[in-house]
């Protein structure tokens, strides 16, 4: 997250004394009844905020950008946008925002944040022609609060709050035991993970495990739950949730769900990330939506290359591994790729050629499930291709671990059979 506060940096300077950039400071070029309000006055062509930039930003940025978001600030009132217009236009000119890491030419996915040529043209537009506001009467309604699951059958927190550790900087990942107290089985069909505090919490990740597990992990350390940063450390853990900054409720593929038996609990892992604001109680919720008719049992199948050493101080060090072949098709409908932070790149394609995702600039921060925009059928003996790349700048050769200093290669594909 460093390079583009960087960026944010450049483009401010950019903008205050840039003499390029002469059209943003012109004083009238933004006030109600200035050029761009009428159809006559030469500047017909510029977008304005109201009609052109305020719906594009009410879908690709306020996900993020809005009081008390992960963003650092809000894009909500033109004056707000105004001040930001040459960043915002650099921003996702760069295609730095919104943030979306998987390469199009890899695969496509639901849900993707990702802005049109066109929308990127017509900030670009706007912000070069002075960031003009133009009509009110002209704004779309304001954004809708993103729909929720259609159904909730439980609500579950930790039953703690929990204050975010500084002693180790600004990060603390910190795990807690949440028990959805299963006394019959279920199939989960959805999740909708809602972090307390927006400022703080960077990420989630919702792993399944058996309850005698994660309560020996809880009881081994004092306090509320356990600091964890690359899983749980609890045996076999699968991920069945994740959230990010901007993640919408998710529904799994229609027709599949994740069967869980009683005796399941539910490891939830937390990023906290304090360098924005002082550390305050956080207690974040997850909602689960149970099926309620018969689905297809969908199973989240990792594929893990745990055998490589990073040499110190080197630079795009690769490893690659071909999982075993399917004995039987499958369908596949999406991946959930995970490195830590020395990740550069990760790549999971197959022996018959199919690309699942491919992310060229890995940000740990940004963890999702890729779900396809199709499933995908893949064949009795066809294989996933799982290949890492790593700068390791440190002094240490870095290996597989689940520790903020140690390195993963990992892949979790959510399947049926077939
Ligand atoms: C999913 C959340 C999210 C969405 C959606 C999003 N942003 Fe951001 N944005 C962030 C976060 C977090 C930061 C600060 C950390 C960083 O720079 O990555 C940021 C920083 C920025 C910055 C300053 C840093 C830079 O890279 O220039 C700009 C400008 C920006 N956003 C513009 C936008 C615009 C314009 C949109 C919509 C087209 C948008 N963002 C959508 C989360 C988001």
């Amino acid at each position: 997250m460093r390079t583009p506060l960087v960026a944010l940096t450049a483009a401010l300077a950019l903008w205050a004394c840039g003499p390029d950039h002469g059209a943003l400071l012109q004083p009238d070029a933004g006030q109600p009844g200035g050029p761009s309000s009428g159809s006559d006055g030469g500047s017909a062509a510029t977008p304005t905020w109201y009609a052109d930039v305020l719906p594009i930003v009410q879908t690709g940025c306020q996900g993020c950008h809005v009081e008390g978001g992960i963003a650092p600030f809000a894009l909500k009132e033109y004056a707000q946008a105004r001040a930001m217009s040459l960043a915002m236009a650099d921003a996702v000119a760069q295609k730095r925002m919104p943030p979306w890491m998987p390469d199009p030419a890899c695969n496509r996915y639901q849900n993707e944040r990702r802005l049109t040529q066109a929308e990127i043209d017509t900030i670009v537009a706007w912000a070069n022609g002075g960031a003009p506001e133009g009509n009110p009467n002209d704004a779309p309604p304001p954004r809708e609060e993103q729909a929720g699951l259609p159904w909730v059958d439980a609500t579950l927190d930790s039953g703690v709050d929990y204050t975010p550790s500084t002693s180790a900087g600004p990060d603390d990942y910190h795990c807690f035991v949440v028990d959805p107290g299963l006394t019959r089985s279920v199939d989960v069909v959805g999740f909708d993970i809602l972090p307390g505090q927006r400022q703080e919490v960077h990420h989630v990740l919702l792993y399944s495990a058996a309850a005698g597990d994660a309560q020996a992990k809880d009881d081994a350390t004092e306090g509320p739950g356990w600091t964890c940063f690359g899983g749980p450390g609890t045996p076999s853990p699968q991920v069945v949730g994740a959230w990010a900054p901007g993640s919408p409720a998710t529904q799994f593929p229609a027709g599949t769900g994740v069967h869980l038996i009683p005796g399941t609990v539910f490891v939830m892992q937390i990023h906290y990330n304090t360098s924005a604001a002082a550390p305050v109680p956080d207690r974040t919720t997850v909602k689960l939506q149970y099926a309620r008719s018969t689905v297809r049992p969908a199973y989240i199948v990792p594929q893990a290359e745990a055998s490589f050493l990073i040499p110190p101080m080197s630079s795009n060090y690769s490893v690659q591994s071909t999982e075993k072949a399917a004995p039987i098709g499958l369908t596949v409908y999406g991946v959930l790729p995970h490195m830590h932070t020395l990740g550069k790149h990760i790549k999971v394609t197959t022996t018959r050629g199919a690309c699942f995702v491919d992310i060229p600039a890995w940000n740990f921060h940004w963890q999702q499930f890729y779900f396809f925009e199709q499933p995908y059928q893949y064949a009795a003996g066809e294989q996933r291709i799982l290949s890492c790349t790593w700068d390791n700048p440190t002094t240490k050769p870095v290996t597989w671990g689940e520790g903020t200093s140690d390195e993963m290669c990992l892949d979790y594909a959510y399947i049926t059979i077939p």
